[in-house]
């Protein structure tokens, strides 16, 4: 059996963690990953019929039931994953009750999976109903995308079209635009409803007042979505107590989606 340390799952995962950590969206604990696996994959790494531990979820992802995740353990830091994989991380099976999950391998110091387990696993069940591809869930808590939710009004079309107006790439990147949910307790299986119920639309959703969620077929993909919008935030924190001069009018968003040949929402900008 070849070593789960250099396997490409737990490898990408380690140097994503470490990269998000770099970029500030993961101080302290702030942060958790979750990785759609390939069983056959895992296989040549994992006696996969060897359960070390079961673990309640407290809620149901039957849907999901007898597939693996690569997860972010609750209360660890992203900052320390690279160096230790095994204590920070886990790979998980959703067993047949779609309950509990089944703990393969990793959290070796006894520890579990990321409180947010809920918004990503039901955010997976969502995605994957409009999209096969989709295998990545990404939360972090990127500083201006927070500070935007302080200072700008959180209705998601007014949100999504200041968005577009901070970078030309942003309407190409993100044409559907992005949901907001308001200030919610987090860790609930509540705010993981929520978050799900606004993934059957979109790829990114903003919890105000605390991060933002991306998804995406794998962890550039979600990365990349993330970064688009922190960017575009940040130009927008940048400029928001200065007089605009210029910007990118709501026909110029038109031309660049259309030129692009992206889906865009259309009743998100004012023709
Ligand atoms: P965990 O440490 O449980 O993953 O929680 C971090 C977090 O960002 C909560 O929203
Ligand atoms: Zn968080």
């Amino acid at each position: 059996m070849s070593d789960i340390l250099q396997s490409p799952f737990v490898r990408e995962m380690a140097k994503t963690a470490s990269n998000m950590y770099s970029h500030g969206w993961d101080e302290r604990n702030g942060g958790n990953i979750s990785l759609l696996l390939d069983c056959e994959e895992v296989k040549e790494y994992l006696d996969t019929e060897r359960v070390l531990r079961t673990i309640p979820m407290g809620f149901d992802a039957s849907s999901l039931k007898g597939r693996l995740f690569l997860v972010t353990g609750t209360g660890k830091y992203f900052k320390n994953v690279e160096d230790d994989p095994e204590t920070n991380l886990g790979v998980i099976r959703i067993a047949k009750d779609g309950c509990t999950a089944e703990l393969l391998w990793g959290f070796k110091d006894g520890g579990r999976f990321t409180s947010e387990l809920p918004a990503h696993l039901m955010s997976h069940m969502a995605r994957l109903a409009v999209d096969g591809g989709q295998r990545t869930v990404m939360h972090c808590h990127p500083t201006n995308t927070l500070a935007m939710t302080y200072v700008h009004t959180l209705d998601e079309r007014e949100f999504t079209r200041t968005l577009w107006q901070m970078s030309t790439e942003c309407i190409v990147v993100f044409p559907e635009g992005v949901g907001v949910l308001p200030w919610m307790l987090c860790g609930t299986n509540e705010i993981g409803r929520a978050t799900a119920e606004k993934m059957r639309d979109f790829r990114l959703v903003v919890w105000a007042q605390h991060g933002i969620y991306g998804v995406g077929k794998d962890l550039d993909e979600a990365f990349g979505l993330i970064e688009t919008v922190e960017k575009a935030a940040e130009i927008f924190m940048l400029t928001a107590r200065l007089p605009r001069l210029n910007t990118i009018d709501d026909s110029q968003l038109k031309v660049l989606a259309e030129h692009f040949g992206v889906n865009y929402r259309k009743d998100f900008l004012n023709l």
